[in-house]
């Protein structure tokens, strides 16, 4: 089986500390301790309204990072001018809304294909690795193949927020068989916890997991490295 990446979204950390404006917690010294507790790569998301990462924050992630950061981010212009500057490992993209609380579902990848398609060949030329966050649809996944993408990232929200309906799992397990088999690498992330991940974790195409929200909620009560060591634990129970 694929080894399976635990990739830790900081963002969180930011929006402590943006509710008081000041300079604390960091979410690069998070980001360095996921690292330390052996987290397999970064994850930040830069929102057009810097509701939690600020343009610093992620200028020092890239910089700083020793594992493969991923930027999400928005296919806008201004999004584009900064990773092509920045140059992370990898670039997600993701549908943004103002006033949702967090992402709410996949890209609309048809009706974005205009702007997508260039978006993705710009960062392939500047030696980004472009992920597209879709909902596991078969036409959705074909499409992500067809847009030159490198991989999908399969949205488990509906999986995370139904935990007794077994479609949205069976749909991550098909999702992930396709995009395979249409060359794409598959990660997976959204509402993700200890408690719902090892059937996400055993689905054996799946590469990597974006997981923010829990880490930095487990890491009140027992600090991020444990909370980083507890996931992995519960992770590769699943892929054993
Ligand atoms: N993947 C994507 C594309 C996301 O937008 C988010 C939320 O920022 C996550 C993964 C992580 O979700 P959560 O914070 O619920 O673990």
């Amino acid at each position: 089986m694929l080894p399976l990446r635990l990739c830790i979204n900081v963002d969180h950390v930011a929006t402590v500390r943006q509710a008081r404006q000041t300079d604390e917690p960091d979410p690069v010294a998070a980001a360095l301790a996921c690292e330390a507790a052996g987290a397999d790569g970064i994850t930040a998301h830069l929102r057009e309204d810097r509701r939690h990462m600020q343009d610093a924050d992620i200028e020092q992630l890239a910089v700083r990072c020793r594992t493969p950061f991923n930027l999400e981010m928005a296919c806008t212009e201004e999004m584009l001018l900064i990773a092509e500057r920045l140059r992370p490992a990898q670039v997600t993209l993701v549908p943004e809304k103002r006033a949702e609380v967090t992402t709410e579902g996949g890209l609309d990848v048809t009706k974005a294909s205009d702007m997508l398609q260039p978006a993705i060949a710009r960062l392939s030329a500047a030696g980004i690795r472009t992920a597209l966050f879709v909902d596991p649809v078969p036409m959705i996944i074909e499409r992500s193949a067809w847009l030159g993408a490198q991989a999908i990232e399969l949205h488990t929200g509906t999986y995370a927020h139904h935990p007794h309906d077994q479609r949205p799992l069976a749909a991550l397990r098909t999702g992930a068989r396709q995009a395979v088999a249409l060359g794409l690498k598959v990660h997976a992330g959204h509402g993700l916890t200890v408690r719902n991940v090892a059937p996400v974790a055993a689905i054996p195409e799946i590469e990597e997991l974006n997981i923010g929200h829990t880490i930095v909620s487990m890491a009140m009560f027992t600090g991020i490295a444990q909370a980083v060591r507890e996931m992995r634990r519960v992770m590769d129970a699943a892929r054993r």
